[in-house]
């Protein structure tokens, strides 16, 4: 499922009539390149081998490894998504799928080749080893705690993927230099400094399905594109920027309030006898939400003086898809990058004395009715109580976004 970039313009570009841009594209390349190191180009090619080429330390991947020289990375990574990747609701999937299309799905949330499944066993004993440690990682970077000794597919989306190939380190330039290319450090023979790690395209291999697998038109992952078409790509601010703020590792997201109130602006107001709520995406730089897996509803009502219930009214914020012989969507009502929308409460009943509007996002809506399906379905014991913990964890994760009253 990877993708590079010249893939994805080949099947979104009408050739004949884009071809004199795609030239000057390349020209800028061109320059480009020539300030630039660029990563290999087989650096998201499946599986990718983080290798070993040092002695010690330095060659162990495990995340609590790095963190003995990179404690600031590991403290914000260990609360990621991406720490957590390698998930129940993902490993639960498995025993009725087989090893071979395990490993089609870790190609994004374990991809290293060193993470993979050799073989059925390798998946099998995964069931056990998951549900006893919940976290493949140990929070204190204790380089003898025993979950240091659990296979290392375990932590996910961890560092080597994202900085490791072959034993060699790969990352930004320095803080306070341009310098790109071989440079040399006190620890792992240096590393390879390239901006590729600084642009949005870096994120493209598990955020941006290929065109092919599109759904009216629309692949079901289509993050990076609708970033393309923003105002965000042509002011250069990239994925990093809103979700490495300071080159941090926390990658918030959906599932942080702070994150998306951050992203959105809401306004309230008292027209007349109307009550309209308008939200509006300042600072997300692609569809909110991007994935067809979270939905957010909106939800108004009007009350008497006495607090009684007198209307109310509902809207969805969704990508709906459901399959069915083929994947089909349902609705697509998300909030575009600059896009308001306004919500009325009208016909308000006379004895209104107050309207309240509520937003409520409930990230993992889709997977909650995958793990429900699956559990009303016969399970391999193990695979069932992964898919329970998997829909109980999601249940955690719905909050309330906005909570506000209009008197009248
Ligand atoms: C023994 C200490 C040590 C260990 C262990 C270690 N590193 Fe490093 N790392 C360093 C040093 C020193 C540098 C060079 C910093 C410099 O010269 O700017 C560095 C540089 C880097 C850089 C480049 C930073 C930049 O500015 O772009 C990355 C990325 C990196 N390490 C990743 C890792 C990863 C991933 C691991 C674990 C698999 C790891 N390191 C393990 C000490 C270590
Ligand atoms: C192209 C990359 C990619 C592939 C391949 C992929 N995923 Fe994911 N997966 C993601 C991303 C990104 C998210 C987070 C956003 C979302 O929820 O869609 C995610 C989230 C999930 C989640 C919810 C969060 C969690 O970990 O509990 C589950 C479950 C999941 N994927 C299962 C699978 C299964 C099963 C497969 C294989 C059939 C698979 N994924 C293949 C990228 C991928
Ligand atoms: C999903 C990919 C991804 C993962 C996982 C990841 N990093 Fe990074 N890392 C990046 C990117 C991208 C940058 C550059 C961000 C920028 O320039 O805005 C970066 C930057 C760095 C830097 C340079 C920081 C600086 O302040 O100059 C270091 C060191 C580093 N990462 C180490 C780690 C360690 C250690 C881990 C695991 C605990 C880790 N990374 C996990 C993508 C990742
Ligand atoms: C201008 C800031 C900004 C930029 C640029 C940006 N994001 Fe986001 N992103 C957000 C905010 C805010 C949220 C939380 C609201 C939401 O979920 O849309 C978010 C949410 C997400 C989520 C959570 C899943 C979901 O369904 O919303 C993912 C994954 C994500 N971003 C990936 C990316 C990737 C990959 C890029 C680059 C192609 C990117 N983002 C660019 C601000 C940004
Ligand atoms: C090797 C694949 C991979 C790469 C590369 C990668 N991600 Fe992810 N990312 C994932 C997976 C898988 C998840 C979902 C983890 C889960 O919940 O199971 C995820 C989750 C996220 C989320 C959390 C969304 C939420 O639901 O709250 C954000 C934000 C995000 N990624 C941003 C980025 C950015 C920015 C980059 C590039 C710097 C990046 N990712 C690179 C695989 C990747």
């Amino acid at each position: 499922m990877c993708i590079s970039a010249a893939l994805f313009y080949e099947v979104n570009v009408n050739k004949t009539c884009w071809m004199p841009i795609i030239l000057v594209l390349m020209g800028l390349g061109l320059t480009a390149a020539s300030s630039n190191e660029p990563l290999p180009l087989d650096y998201w090619d499946a599986p990718q081998a983080a290798g070993k080429a040092h002695a010690g330390l330095e060659n162990n991947m495990r995340p609590e490894a790095c963190a003995q020289c990179h404690q600031e990375q590991f403290n914000a990574w260990r609360d990621s998504r991406h720490a957590h990747a390698y998930s129940p609701g993902l490993v639960g999937q498995f025993p009725a799928m087989g090893h071979g299309e395990g490993n089609d799905c870790l190609v994004c949330h374990a991809p290293l080749e060193e993470q993979l499944y050799r073989n059925a066993g390798d998946m099998n004993a995964t069931l056990s080893t998951l549900l006893e440690n919940p976290e493949g990682f140990s929070r204190d970077a204790d380089l003898d705690a025993k979950q240091t000794k659990l296979p290392l597919r375990h932590v996910g989306v961890t560092c080597a993927v994202c900085h490791v190939r072959h034993g060699q380190r790969f990352g930004p330039p320095r803080r306070d230099s341009h310098a790109v290319g071989h440079l040399d450090g006190a620890a792992h023979n240096g590393f390879i400094a390239t901006k590729d790690f600084e642009k949005s395209q870096f994120c493209a291999s598990c955020h941006q399905f290929p065109q092919d697998y599109a759904i009216h038109g629309k692949p079901l992952e289509n993050t990076v594109f609708e970033w393309q078409q923003s105002r965000f790509s042509g002011q250069g601010i990239q994925c990093q920027t809103c979700h490495m703020p300071d080159r941090k590792h926390a990658f918030k997201g959906i599932h942080d309030v702070n994150m998306v109130r951050s992203g959105l602006k809401f306004n309230l107001e008292k027209k007349g006898n109307l009550a309209t709520f308008t939200m509006t995406s300042v600072n997300i730089g692609h569809a909110f939400p991007t994935y067809v897996t979270p939905k957010v509803l909106v939800k108004a009502e009007s009350l008497d003086a006495q607090g009684n219930v007198l209307q109310h009214w509902q809207w969805v914020i969704i990508r709906e898809v459901a399959y069915d012989d083929g994947w089909e969507e349902k609705q697509d009502t998300r909030l575009m990058p600059g896009e308001s929308r306004i919500f009325v409460a009208d016909e308000l009943d006379k004895k209104t004395g107050s309207v309240h509007f509520y937003v409520d996002v409930i990230p993992d809506a889709f997977y909650k009715g995958v793990y429900q399906s699956l559990l009303s379905d016969d399970l391999q014991p193990k695979a069932r109580a992964l898919i329970a913990k998997a829909l109980s964890d999601a249940d955690k994760n719905d909050y309330r976004l906005y909570d506000n009253v209009l008197k009248f």
